[in-house]
């Protein structure tokens, strides 16, 4: 029995020596001495142990193993830190007891947080989240310097939180996809083949007939709904049909089973990335910890539709042949196969899928979210949304046209002020590529940027800044806000694609919504700090009930 418990005991010792070596190898030559110390410790112990009463104490033996395990881990980790510490320099971030707390629920209070870290540090901070240590910009002269300035540095987009959640399956990563993707190459090449194609999209007034044709659906299900409806839901699904045809150049009814399977899944995929509870929170907290990646079930109802429809149009993938079948539309899923030839890395189809999935999964959580937000303002300043419904009435904007949309002052100023007191992306996060020195810090290899938006739009520049005040946009007003201030749709050259034209594309879906019909409370609605405050900021689920308005407004 003796014989057979030391082995054992030999083998675990050498198996928690190696372990820590392992791990001190990261940390240099302070952790390999440590780890020589105790091995030595450790044999001389065992060499010196009388192995006469071992079989009564197995457990003790078996425990202060487990022990032995726990110390060394504590050691590394301590070590490790100190060794960071030396190392790095941060920006001095929240220290004290209550802040920490604060810092640990960030994630959780964050809208309030996001606010009293940017009045307590003006500047920047570095706090501790759920995603792990970011650099917060609170200045807008700062956030300039790193993601216009350093953009060549911190564009990546990838955090540790994304790279564990967002893998569609074993192996292959969502950071193929546009929105989530590394600075690379691809990356640059791909966003200006997306402007591009918006650009096109718009010049041949395809856009107009896209969103018109959408409506037209979205229309018919508010009025067989018009009792009640759930806002995140239904403009989730009309979102989804205008960037399926934005991206694919194909459309679907409302009744179409597959596509509703799509929807849905999508939908979940979509909640599942956003939800924010104390589960997903120390799940995420164990993979960072253990390095175990976590896949998130973007099913195959999803991605295999898309990678089909990917092959359809390009199934000479082999031959690295960027020329599409005839369904090719100048669409986004035809900008994207425009670069394949000079991509480097290669792309291949996946990746084309993943990118494609990527783009419709964004833009239409996007767009729900802004919609969302409007709808909800809409019911909450009534006076507003009817002076904007008259604007509407009074240019006859009933049809979706982005050019006239430019005319609708009123509704313009009411969209940037919704998307200024609840923007829909209230944090951007990149992380760096490399270390970094910059001014008296010197930054670790992927640490997180953060801008901090939410704070941007409520700062001292602003007058009255917590109060919704359309008229802040309109006339001379609009000259005196504070653009630098201003950053719904992202900062520097991975900035959102869509950027130039989403005002006049919220604007013109406000209006054509506001000129057809009145929406109205059904049961109790939202309070705007309220809700969902992960990658992004929507509120809670709400209904509504709706009125088709004919002839002329209220
Ligand atoms: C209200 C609607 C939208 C909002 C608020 C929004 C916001 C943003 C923001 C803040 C970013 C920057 C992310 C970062 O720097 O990490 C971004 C990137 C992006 N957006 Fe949007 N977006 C919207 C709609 C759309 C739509 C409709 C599309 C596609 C048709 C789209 C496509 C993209 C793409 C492809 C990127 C990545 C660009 C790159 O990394 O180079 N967005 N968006």
């Amino acid at each position: 029995m003796v014989d057979n418990i030391m082995p054992n005991i030999v083998e675990n010792v050498s198996k928690v020596v190696e372990n820590v070596e392992k791990v001190a190898g990261g940390i240099g030559k302070v952790g390999g001495k440590v780890a020589d110390v105790i091995q030595e410790a450790v044999q001389t112990t065992v060499s010196d142990t009388d192995t006469s009463g071992l079989e009564e104490f197995t457990l003790w033996n078996y425990m202060s193993s487990f022990f032995i395990h726990i110390a060394l881990i504590v050691i590394v980790i301590g070590l490790k830190w100190q060794y960071d510490r030396n190392r790095y320099r941060y920006p001095k971030g929240p220290r004290d007891w209550r802040h920490i707390s604060d810092a640990i629920s960030f994630h959780r209070k964050k809208r309030e947080n996001l606010l009293v870290l940017a009045n307590d540090y003006p500047d920047l901070c570095t706090v501790i989240t759920h995603i792990g240590r970011v650099v917060l910009l609170n200045d807008p002269s700062l956030i300039n310097e790193i993601f216009i300035g350093r953009a060549d540095l911190c564009s990546n987009k990838i955090d540790s939180y994304l790279e564990n959640q967002l893998r569609y399956k074993p192996g292959k990563h969502l950071r193929t996809g546009i929105v989530f993707r590394h600075y690379d190459h691809n990356g640059q090449t791909i966003h200006r083949s997306l402007v591009e194609c918006f650009d096109e999209v718009l010049t041949e007034n395809k856009l107009d007939q896209i969103i018109q044709g959408q409506f037209e659906q979205f229309r018919s299900y508010l009025i067989s709904n018009s009792s009640k409806f759930d806002v995140r839901h239904s403009t989730f699904n009309f979102a989804l049909h205008i960037l399926t045809q934005l991206c694919i150049n194909r459309t679907f009814k409302y009744d179409d089973k597959v596509f509703e399977t799509f929807t849905n899944n999508l939908y979940k995929i979509s909640k599942t990335i956003h939800e924010d509870t104390v589960a997903k929170t120390s799940k995420t907290a164990l993979t960072q910890l253990t390095g175990l990646s976590e896949t998130l079930d973007i099913n195959d109802t999803v991605l295999n539709y898309i990678q089909q429809w990917v092959k359809e149009r390009h199934p000479n993938e082999d031959t690295s042949d960027s020329t599409v079948t005839s369904t090719s539309s100048g669409d986004i899923l035809d900008s994207i196969l425009k670069v394949v030839p000079t991509s480097s890395p290669h792309i291949d189809n996946e990746d084309v899928a993943a990118m494609l999935l990527d783009v419709v999964m964004h833009g239409s959580e996007m767009l729900k979210g802004a919609l969302t937000w409007l709808l909800l303002y809409v019911v909450r300043h009534p006076e507003e949304a009817d002076r904007a419904r008259n604007e509407a009435k009074s240019q006859n904007y009933s049809k979706f046209n982005l050019k006239n949309a430019e005319k609708l002052s009123y509704c313009q100023a009411f969209v940037k002020e919704v998307l200024r007191v609840s923007p829909v992306v209230p944090i951007v996060i990149h992380s760096t590529l490399q270390d970094l020195r910059w001014r008296d810090y010197h930054l670790q290899k992927r640490t997180l940027f953060g801008a901090n938006v939410y704070a941007l739009h409520y700062s001292i520049h602003w007058s009255e800044p917590t109060k919704f005040k359309v008229e802040r946009w309109i006339g001379d007003n609009a000259e005196k806000t504070p653009q630098n201030s201003y950053a719904p749709f992202g900062i520097g050259p991975r900035q959102c694609i869509a950027e130039k034209y989403l005002f006049s594309i919220l604007t013109g879906l406000l209006a054509t919504l506001l000129y057809h019909f009145k929406f109205e409370k059904c049961g109790s609605i939202p309070d705007p700090h309220e809700g969902t405050f992960g990658m992004a900021n929507l509120p809670p689920s709400f209904s509504l009930s709706v009125q088709e308005l004919r002839g002329d407004a209220s």
